[in-house]
């Protein structure tokens, strides 16, 4: 019997009903699973106001920590594999995520552990999950396999639906729009990703399981995706420096500059989603190596060197 830690955070309950569906066949195995939910001591509302909603943004970006409530768990606990579910805010993990792996607590838990990343997201996670790596090798931890689960939707639509359900809490399908989020369908074939882990941890044998999560559709990478996360990387540095300088949240400095940002962001996004989309119809095909190249990377788990961003 191996014991096996699962460490989440989850607004709307998504992310943990993917973690539920992955970990059955463990279960079902006999392995022992323990569910530790990180908990924020200032809690973040769901749904959110358009207001709270952007104003998350700078301290999410920046990975500024925050309180958290103590864990149910011996950060010393004897576990033979990690498992972190987490979610994307911003280009960046969770700020309750980020906060738990800087924690003195965190960091003892993932020390020397191999660990699986598993998120639920609209569909920009490639930085974010860079972040992660970098903070897990800071962590002493090994990442051995990840997958991320997205809104297969096109990037319109889920933005449409995305900021309904987090802004209005309606997550079913409405006038043309399919319901928002991981489809039920992608949270119920979790499950497959638990085979794959079951496999491994009784043989003891990792060193295929990437593969294995990808045999099964673990990761899907549009590239055009992976250029709006380059430029939203390097837009959002900036920004986040914009709106943090309007000082703390109850200013009307900070005030003026969130709603700068709430308007610009989804512009943005609505302008350049189709121009990527032509862009990077050419950029496929002149830089077509370089392209296949990125998205290879962002299916395997180690870090690059030179530690870009995206
Ligand atoms: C403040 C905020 C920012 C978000 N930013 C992103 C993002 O950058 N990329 C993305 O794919 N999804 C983003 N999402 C969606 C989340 O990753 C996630 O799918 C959603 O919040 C549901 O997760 P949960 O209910 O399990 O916490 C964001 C959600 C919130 C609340």
């Amino acid at each position: 019997m191996k014991r096996i830690l699962v460490v989440y955070f989850s607004q709307s309950g998504q992310l943990k009903n993917i973690l539920q569906s992955l970990v059955k066949p463990l279960i079902e195995a006999g392995h022992k699973i323990h569910f530790e939910e990180i908990k924020v001591v200032e809690k973040y509302p769901f749904p959110w106001s358009a207001f709270e909603f952007f104003n998350a943004f700078p301290e999410t970006f920046m990975q500024k920590p925050m309180a958290l409530e103590s864990f149910s768990v011996a950060s010393s606990g004897d576990f033979d594999l990690v498992i972190l579910g987490y979610q994307p805010w911003f280009l960046t993990p969770s700020r309750p995520i980020s906060s738990f792996l800087q924690s003195v607590e965190g960091k003892k838990m993932l020390n020397g552990k191999s660990v699986i990343t598993i998120l639920g997201c609209r569909n920009m996670w490639l930085g974010a999950q860079e972040k992660v790596k970098q903070k897990l090798i800071e962590a002493n931890a090994k990442l051995i396999g990840h997958v991320a689960l997205i809104d297969k939707s096109g990037n319109l639509t889920s933005l449409v639906t995305i900021l309904r359900w987090m802004l209005a809490g309606k997550k079913e399908p409405f006038w043309i729009f399919p319901a928002a989020g991981v489809s039920a369908r992608d949270v119920e074939h979790s499950r497959a990703f638990g085979e794959s882990i079951k496999k491994a941890i009784e043989s003891n044998e990792f060193g295929s399981l990437q593969d294995h999560f990808l045999s099964e559709g673990a990761i899907e990478i549009k590239p055009n995706l992976v250029l709006m996360e380059r430029r939203g990387q390097k837009s959002f540095s900036i920004w986040s420096k914009f709106v943090a300088a309007g000082g703390n949240a109850q200013s009307t400095g900070r005030k003026i500059r969130v709603y700068v940002f709430m308007f610009l962001l989804p512009t943005m996004i609505i302008i350049l989603t189709p121009l990527l989309w032509i862009l990077s119809a050419i950029m496929l095909t002149v830089k077509r190596k370089h392209i296949v190249k990125e998205i290879a990377y962002f299916k395997q788990t180690t870090l690059r060197e030179r530690a870009k961003t995206v």
